[in-house]
C-alpha cells in the first residue's frame, strides 16, 4: 500500500475534514498532525466558535433578560439539544437530556436504578472497566452498606456471569465500546439477558456515542450515559447525556436525586417547596444549565445530523478496515469483526507510553496509549484521512 494508494481513497471517499480545525504536527514532515485522538478528545469543529462567540454576544447585551429572550433564550438552551442527542442514540426525545458531566450522571441513574434488595446486591462490570466507572459502582455499593469487594464482580463474561448467578445481581453496567479493547459488546442481547435474570441494566456509552450506531429505545435499556468531548467533539470537559428508558418515565416508585431544574418548567418559578417533577428525563437535572458548556454541543451535535450516522459508520468501517490492513506486522487486540469494534483500533506493543511520545515528535502521528502495552488509535470518521492512517503505519513500523 502506498502513499499514493492513500490519496487516491482520501479523493474518493473524502469525509468532512474541512469543517474541523486540524492541529499542527508537534513533530514530523507534514504540516498538520495525523490525529488518532478522538476517543479521547475530538477535535474542534470551525462552526464552534461563532456559535460560542454568539451566545456570549446574548450575556453581552441582554444581561439576565437572556435567561428569557434573544435568539436561544438560556432557559430553554437544554432543549435545543434533546431532540439531535435522541437522535444520536436512537432515543425519544422524552428519554434524554444533556446534564452534568458522565460519572455525575452515571451516580444520579444509579440512584434511580441500582436497588439492591436481599441477596440481589451486585454490580456487574466489564473486566477492563473504565476506572471512574469501577470507582463509582464501588462507592455505591459502599453508599447502600455494603462490601464493594464482594458486590462489585468485574467479569470479561457477563452473559455466562448472568446465566450461572443472575439472581444475585442487581445492575449490570458496562461500556457499550471498551475504553481500551475498543470492542463493541452485544448491547441488545446483553440487555435481554439482563433483564430476563431480574437485573435493571446501564451502559456507559463515552466510547459508543457519535461512534457507532445506537437504538437505545428500541434495546430497552433502563439506563445509559454518554460524554460528548470524544466523538461528539464538543470541547474538554464537555456536558453528558443520559437516557432514562420511556418506561420509567414519571413513575414516581423511582428514587431520584432533586434540584430545582428537575421541576416542571411550566411552574418552575413558581418557587414552591415540593417538586412537580416532569414525565420526561430532564426531571433528572438539578442546576441551572452551563449555557456556554452546552453550545459547542449544539453546533457539533448539527453536523451528525446534517452528515447522519449511517453515513459516518460506513465511512468508520472503511477507514478503520485499512488502517488494519496497513498494520498487519501488529498484534491487534480489537476484534476484527466490524460488528464487533467502532472505529479504534487498540495494539499491543512494547512500551505503549514511550512509543505514542515519539510518534507524536517525530511523526506528527497523535494516538494515545494506555499501561502498560496498549496504543489506541481511533481514525474518527468525520476528520481522519486515509493518508493519516498511511503515516500512523508507516511511523509505527519505523518506530518498532
Ligand atoms: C468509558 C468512560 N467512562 C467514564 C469516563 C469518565 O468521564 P467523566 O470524566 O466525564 O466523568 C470516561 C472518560 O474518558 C470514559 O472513557
Amino acid at each position: 500500500m502506498t502513499e499514493d494508494d492513500a490519496r487516491r481513497r482520501d479523493a474518493d471517499d473524502p469525509g468532512h475534514r474541512d469543517l474541523f480545525l486540524i492541529p499542527p504536527a508537534p513533530g514530523g514532515a507534514h504540516r498538520e498532525c495525523a490525529y488518532f485522538a478522538g476517543n479521547s478528545l475530538g477535535l474542534q469543529p470551525r462552526a464552534v466558535r461563532d456559535g460560542l462567540l454568539g451566545d456570549l454576544d446574548a450575556w453581552a447585551g441582554l444581561g439576565v433578560e437572556g435567561h428569557l429572550s434573544g435568539e436561544r433564550p438560556w432557559a430553554r438552551y437544554p432543549e435545543l439539544l434533546v431532540e439531535p442527542a435522541a437522535r444520536l442514540v436512537g432515543a425519544l426525545p422524552e428519554e434524554t437530556v444533556v446534564m452534568n458531566t458522565l460519572t455525575v450522571n452515571l451516580h444520579l441513574l444509579m440512584v434511580s436504578f441500582y436497588r439492591p434488595r436481599g441477596e440481589r446486591v451486585r454490580i456487574l462490570v466489564e473486566e477492563s472497566a473504565f476506572p471512574s466507572d469501577s470507582y463509582a459502582v464501588r462507592s455505591q455499593a459502599r453508599f447502600h452498606g455494603l462490601d464493594p469487594d464482594t458486590t462489585v464482580v468485574r467479569t470479561a463474561d457477563p452473559l455466562g456471569h448472568l446465566a450461572a448467578e443472575g439472581d444475585r445481581v442487581a445492575l449490570v453496567l458496562l461500556g457499550g465500546v471498551n475504553y481500551l479493547t475498543g470492542e463493541l459488546l452485544d448491547i441488545p442481547a446483553i440487555t435481554r439477558a439482563a433483564h430476563a435474570a431480574g437485573a435493571t441494566v446501564g451502559w456507559d456509552l463515552a466510547h459508543a456515542a457519535g461512534n457507532v450506531p445506537l437504538r437505545l429505545h428500541e434495546w430497552g435499556p433502563d439506563f445509559a450515559a454518554w460524554c460528548s468531548y470524544k466523538y461528539l467533539n464538543s470541547g474538554p470537559g464537555a456536558l453528558a447525556g443520559a437516557f432514562v428508558h420511556q418506561r420509567h418515565l414519571g413513575d414516581p416508585a423511582i428514587q431520584r436525586f432533586e434540584g430545582w431544574w428537575g421541576t416542571d418548567p411550566g411552574t418552575r418559578f413558581r418557587m414552591d417547596p415540593v417538586s412537580s417533577p416532569p414525565p420526561n428525563a430532564g426531571a433528572w437535572q438539578l442546576s441551572t444549565p452551563p449555557v456556554y458548556a452546552m453550545s459547542a454541543i449544539r453546533t457539533s451535535l448539527a453536523l451528525f445530523d446534517t452528515i447522519g450516522m449511517t453515513e459516518l459508520r460506513a465511512r468508520s468501517i472503511r477507514l478503520t478496515a485499512y488502517l488494519e490492513s496497513l498494520l498487519d506486522e501488529c498484534t491487534v487486540v480489537t476484534p476484527a469483526e466490524p460488528e464487533r469494534r467502532g472505529c479504534q483500533l487498540s495494539l499491543r506493543v512494547p512500551d505503549a507510553g514511550g512509543l505514542s511520545r515519539r510518534l507524536s515528535q517525530a511523526h506528527g502521528v497523535i494516538a494515545d496509549s494506555r499501561n502498560p502495552d496498549i496504543l489506541r488509535l481511533a481514525p474518527a470518521p468525520l476528520y481522519s484521512t486515509y493518508h493519516d492512517c498511511w503515516r500512523a503505519a508507516e511511523a509505527i513500523r519505523k518506530e518498532l
